[in-house]
């Protein structure tokens, strides 16, 4: 506990460090900014000059000379403007590449603690909801932002009465982008959820694109879109008004604001106490004051949805482990032992397996038996670590699973799921966990011991066929015996399968019982979960598991050849303790050998 608080301070402080990073460039884009606003004078001294210097004289030189003076100061100010939209596009694009990866790995992540896929993919997306917003004009107007005193100062100079005018009209401005703010964040907050529940119906739906088909529910699964797509419109169209309504009004008012400068320019030209190239030239930088509010106003949305990202990037960054663990442990070679296990179900914390207590030795193998939603699946999750135990321990040579790092662990660990799944990419990348640095003949080998090797030679491509959704399609059993030959690769310690035979033919089965007396002969540890006595045939114990409780464990002879044990199980909380307590306590040393 007090461990998982550091690891999560230490982690955000990273978060802030990773962002700190653009802390300097910052600072030059801002000074990037004061020079382009400061040349952005440019129009309106050019224009007080020529009203009260060129036209007063008459002399077509001094109109020659303040051109040319003006077109250079232009040139420079777009010269700085190109290289500041410039950096903000690469600092978009560097901020991409280094949080990208981070945020994908939280969507890795978090299906496992009961997210759906299409809100982990938004954790993704948030990524690029900044970088759209750094590279658009949003961001340029919150860098000309600090430069609107300089305007604002710039029009009182020409007369106090202007000044005020137009600070009154920013003011106006900014409580309109304020309410904007305000009126829409609900919605807008409402509205990403309904963007994820309707990505939900869609992803599902088009996972389950057959079902849909051979039974013929098309239009009622396209009429739940529907109405998902519908919810997340109605709330689009809500936010888009909102934003609309506000936007329109500051645009008007802003019409007005700045026919009220020229007319009240105009009224004090009138009354002597204003040159007419001020006039022009008040007009200038007034719009010049405002234009920042404006392009806030307009990018709102972008604003909005860019901060939100940022929070909930940050959010779900401090909440990643970061394997702090720098000591590399030596490869287990000993044991395994599950201390009082107890696995909750991710997202709803349902207990669904309790105090389940085992321990295994090298050579151990055992299978586990049980009817259906037992538990035999959330236990196996529990005891690779995907899913996270609330109490007891998962220990492998006495170290605690939390003790490895993940990627050291996973070496040590061959895990076949029950809904087997290959990844996109070719049969040998996926046999070797997409190890760059695999070697053919562990491949191979992994291959071999899953009796698969002759089956994928003779795919179109062989080890090369790709997989996925452009590259071959494997039946269920093919998959099932690659998966297999994944879970072997480079003969981990601890092989963990579940249902590995449920889509196996009979030599598949045999190549099954061979791979588990091979991994015995080594010395690793296995955990079978089998319906079908025929996966049971090279294990030497077995453990019950019903009810979310291991029930009966012993060796094979003790528990299959005592039907008793078995059939029927203890029905009642009563019995399942009896059946515990009548396990021996280490099985490693009773049973390990003779098993
Ligand atoms: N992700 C989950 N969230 C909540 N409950 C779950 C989750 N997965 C499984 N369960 C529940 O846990 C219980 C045990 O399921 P589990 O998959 O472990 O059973 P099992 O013994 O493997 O069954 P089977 O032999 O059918 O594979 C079931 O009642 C199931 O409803
Ligand atoms: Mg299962």
């Amino acid at each position: 506990m007090n461990n998982k608080r550091r690891r999560t301070i230490a982690s955000s402080e990273k978060v802030s460090e990773r962002l700190g990073q653009y802390r300097s460039l910052i600072i030059f884009l801002l000074f990037l900014s004061s020079l382009i606003n400061i040349l952005a004078l440019t129009g309106a001294f050019y224009m007080l000059q020529i009203y009260d210097r060129a036209l007063t004289s008459g002399s077509v030189p001094t109109l020659v000379a303040l051109s040319v003076l003006a077109v250079g100061l232009y040139l420079f100010q777009g010269m700085f403007d190109v290289l500041r939209s410039q950096i903000l596009v690469r600092v978009g694009a560097r901020f991409d590449a280094r949080l990208a990866p981070i945020a994908h790995r939280v969507s890795i992540e978090m299906p496992r603690y009961g997210y759906s896929s299409a809100e982990a993919l938004e954790r993704g997306r948030d990524v690029d909801t900044i970088r759209t917003f750094l590279t658009s004009a949003g961001t340029i107007a919150l860098l000309d932002l600090p430069w609107m005193p300089l305007f604002l100062a710039f029009v009182y100079l020409l007369h106090p009465l202007l000044g005020f005018l137009t600070l009154g009209g920013a003011f106006v401005l900014i409580c309109l982008t304020l309410a904007t703010e305000i009126m829409s964040r609900r919605a807008s907050m409402e509205m990403q959820k309904a963007t994820i529940s309707r990505n939900n119906v869609a992803d599902s739906n088009a996972r389950n694109a057959d079902i849909i088909k051979a039974m013929g529910f098309e239009h009622r699964a396209i009429s739940r879109f529907e109405e998902a797509n519908a919810r997340h419109l109605n709330l689009q169209t809500r936010t888009s008004d909102i934003a609309g309504t506000f936007g329109g009004f500051s645009k008007v008012l802003r019409m007005m604001l700045q026919s009220a400068l020229l007319g009240l320019g105009a009224f004090l030209t009138i009354k002597g106490e204003l040159s007419a190239g001020a006039i022009i030239a008040c007009s200038v930088a007034s719009s010049r004051a405002l234009a920042p509010i404006d392009m806030a106003i307009g990018n709102w949305k972008g604003f909005a949805a860019a901060r939100r990202s940022l929070g909930r990037l940050k959010d779900t960054l401090s909440t990643i482990d970061d394997d702090e663990s720098t000591v590399t442990l030596p490869a287990p070679t000993k044991s395994l032992k599950i201390e009082g296990a107890t696995v909750v179900a991710p997202g709803s914390g349902a207990v669904l397996v309790s105090d389940v207590t085992m321990s295994l030795a090298a050579g151990d193998s055992v299978g586990l038996i049980g009817p259906s939603g037992g538990g035999k699946t959330s236990l196996v999750k529990g005891i690779v670590g995907v899913w996270p135990l609330l109490r007891g321990a998962i220990r492998l040579d006495n170290a605690e699973l939390s003790q490895w790092r993940t990627e050291q662990l996973g070496k040590h660990i061959g895990y076949l799921p029950q809904d087997v799944s290959l990844i996109e990419g070719t049969v040998a990348e996926n046999i070797s966990r997409f190890d760059p640095d695999a070697s053919d003949d562990d491949i191979v080998a992994a291959a071999r011991a899953a009796g698969v090797h002759d089956l994928i030679v003779r795919l179109p491509d062989g080890y090369q066929t790709g997989l996925g959704p452009n590259g071959t399609a494997l039946s269920a059993g093919q998959r099932q015996r690659i998966g297999l030959a994944r879970a072997l690769y480079k003969e981990p310690f601890l092989v963990v399968l579940d249902e590995p035979n449920s889509n196996l033919d009979a030599e598949g089965e045999t190549a099954l019982n061979e791979a588990l007396r091979t991994v015995r002969a080594r010395g690793g540890i296995s955990i079978v979960i089998a319906h079908r006595p025929s996966a049971l045939v090279a294990v030497g114990l077995i453990g019950v598991v019903q009810g979310g409780k291991l029930t009966a464990f012993g060796t094979k002879q003790e528990i299959l050849q005592d039907g008793a044990t078995v059939t029927p199980l203890p029905k009642t909380e009563k019995g399942a303790q009896e059946a515990r307590t009548a396990l021996p306590k280490s099985r490693g040393e009773q049973h390990g050998r003779t098993a």
